[in-house]
């Protein structure tokens, strides 16, 4: 695997692939290659050139930041009885001496519409419109990105852009932008709980602090570090059962507790709605590639997360044999 400034995760520049249209040759290029590889082999890669104002970036983070930094009470204001949605306090599991970090959902045009003013409502009832409008900005700009990535995606496992199962992904998918706050320990170390995601993939930025590790297919916890401009993205666990198995839905988790900072990342999961059925593509499926998965909908997937916590089994639980 190629190393590039200190990071262990493969490096897809964006600016090598049109957003146009693929022929052949593209298709078999390194760069396509590379990306193949990367969701079939580890389910993660880094993407740089992202076309996502770095400015931007910096001043959300620091406003989120800011928001964390409210006393508890007033964010225990902004939790929604609506799965990830809003405020959840961090949690720390001292049997399995494991943790979820404090976390704030913005589910952008679902679930809650309206979520970035909805939420901020609750924290700053005097309002806030520099943060709406900030955040607005950059969910706006990660969505145009996620549907670039997925067109990659798409493209990669040799699947027509334009075929009834790609398209549905692009009209009815929608992100949920869940902010993850790691409270410094200094004196201890921290582990949050391994799981994989249960979205289509996610796009994750995360800030210079580091911690995030993810498990190989033989199942060593790798480390991998920050590259500035870059985002992280990951193979869920919907695309894993669309591509019949041939992406791969990595665990990972964060270990953390002894930077003098609290580690901030942002994680935007490109998610479907609960009514949606997970069908692989005709493509996915020939003599070598027996379907794998029962055909389930993202709600069922859902159900099951909620019934057994973060885990690791989804995509599993749902094989057909
Ligand atoms: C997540 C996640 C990793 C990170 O939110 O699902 O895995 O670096 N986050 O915070
Ligand atoms: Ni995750």
């Amino acid at each position: 695997m190629e190393e590039l400034n200190g990071t262990d995760l493969p490096v897809i520049d964006l600016s090598l692939f049109s957003s146009k249209n693929v022929d052949q040759n593209q298709l078999e290029s390194h760069e396509f290659n590379k990306l193949r590889q990367a969701c079939q082999e580890l389910g993660f890669f880094l993407v740089i050139n992202h076309g996502v104002d770095a400015t931007l970036i910096q001043s959300v983070e620091c406003r989120i930041r800011d928001m964390f930094a409210l006393p508890a009470e007033i964010k225990n204001r902004a939790i929604f009885p609506i799965f990830n949605t809003g405020y959840g306090p961090s949690v720390v599991d001292d049997v399995a001496k494991d943790s979820i970090p404090e976390n704030m959902s913005f589910p952008w045009d679902h679930l809650l519409p309206n979520s970035v003013e909805k939420i901020s409502a609750k924290l700053w009832p005097q309002g806030n419109p520099a943060f709406c409008e900030e955040l607005n900005a950059y969910g706006a700009q990660i969505k145009e990105l996620s549907h670039r990535i997925l067109k990659l995606l798409v493209w990669s496992l040799g699947v027509d852009v334009s075929s009834q199962s790609a398209s549905e992904l692009f009209e009815k998918s929608f992100g949920n932008v869940r902010m993850n706050y790691y409270d410094k320990c200094t004196d201890k170390e921290m582990i949050s709980k391994a799981h994989t995601d249960v979205s289509f993939f996610t796009i994750l930025y995360q800030d210079d602090i580091g911690g995030l590790q993810i498990r190989t297919k033989q199942g060593k916890w790798m480390d991998s570090k920050p590259l500035p401009g870059s985002f992280v993205i990951n193979v869920g666990d919907i695309l894993q059962m669309w591509s019949n198995g041939r992406n791969r839905s990595a665990e990972h988790r964060v270990v953390y507790g002894r930077s003098n900072r609290n580690r901030l990342s942002m994680a935007y999961f490109f998610d479907l709605p609960d009514e949606f059925e997970i069908r692989c593509p005709k493509e996915m499926i020939d003599q070598e590639h027996p379907q794998l998965y029962k055909v389930v909908t993202k709600g069922d997937t859902v159900a099951y997360f909620k019934k057994v916590g973060p885990n690791m089994a989804t995509p599993q639980h749902f094989r057909l044999q």
